[in-house]
């Protein structure tokens, strides 16, 4: 069943004078429990893609439903009840607050759904264990490494089990070793709860942890490729 449905999607910055098209004219389905990447090198209009699908900006023209809701045409309390029901996000940057402990950041979540204090606690700390920081409960975000960062993050994204989550280039800040680390932890954790996972990255070894690769150039889709069995079969394609 599709989760996500995009059509007829455009999205023009005005800077001063000068417009910039980032997303030209995109039509893209994505089914539940997909993992899918947009794939695309840096300016292609991946993460403007991203922010519209996930309620953070507007579109220019053009509709986008999420679970069958017309998101663009939200109000902003209404997008913030939306994200925090369906969505959960991880970014590049972490976007920890640095003030609070790992298991505190945790729980930041469960704290807007309502949950008793010794709920979200247990919750959260179980969440952390599942990424590997049952020891770092109570270190605040700079006394841990990027990679540790990263993984209270996907704690914090996966701790309210949201419908869909969104990825934006998770493992810009990591080596190679953390990155696979990283992926296989997002990967595995969506496909034991069934999550549509929708990934933005540049990178071709992450785009291969996809079922489906949406590449992106000049803000219009390309190329969307599937995984059978191990080779990849392209599936539309569209010249410049
Ligand atoms: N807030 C903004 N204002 C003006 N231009 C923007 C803004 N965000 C993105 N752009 C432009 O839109 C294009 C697509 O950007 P982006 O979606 O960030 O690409 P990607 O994530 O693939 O690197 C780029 O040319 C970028 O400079
Ligand atoms: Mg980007």
């Amino acid at each position: 069943m599709a989760i996500i449905e995009v059509e007829g999607l455009r999205k023009v910055y005005r800077m001063g004078k000068e417009k910039i098209v980032a997303l030209k004219s995109v039509d893209l389905t994505i089914e539940e429990g997909e993992i899918c990447c947009l794939f695309g090198t840096s300016g292609s209009g991946k993460s403007t893609l991203l922010n519209m699908l996930a309620g953070l900006e507007k579109p220019t023209s053009g509709t986008i439903k999420v679970k069958k809701t017309r998101v663009e045409k939200l109000s902003e309390v209404e997008l913030a009840t939306f994200r925090q029901k369906y969505i959960g996000f991880v970014f590049q940057s972490y976007n920890l607050i640095p003030s609070l402990t790992a298991l505190e950041n945790v729980s930041l979540p469960l704290i807007f759904q309502g949950m008793p204090k010794a709920k979200r606690d247990k919750q959260a700390e179980a969440m952390l264990k599942a990424v590997g920081l049952n020891k770092r409960l109570h270190h605040k975000p700079k006394e841990m490494s990027g990679g540790q960062q990263q993984r209270v993050s996907i704690a914090r994204a996966f701790v309210n089990r949201p419908t869909i989550l969104f990825a934006d280039e998770p493992t810009g800040n990591l080596d190679t070793h953390t990155t696979i680390e990283v992926m296989e932890m997002i990967k595995d954790m969506a496909r034991k709860y069934n999550q549509t996972l929708i990934i933005v990255s540049h990178d071709p070894e992450i785009a291969d942890y996809a079922d489906r690769i949406i590449t992106l150039i000049d803000g219009e889709i390309r190329k969307i490729e599937i995984k059978k069995e191990n080779e990849r079969e392209i599936i539309y394609e569209k010249q410049a």
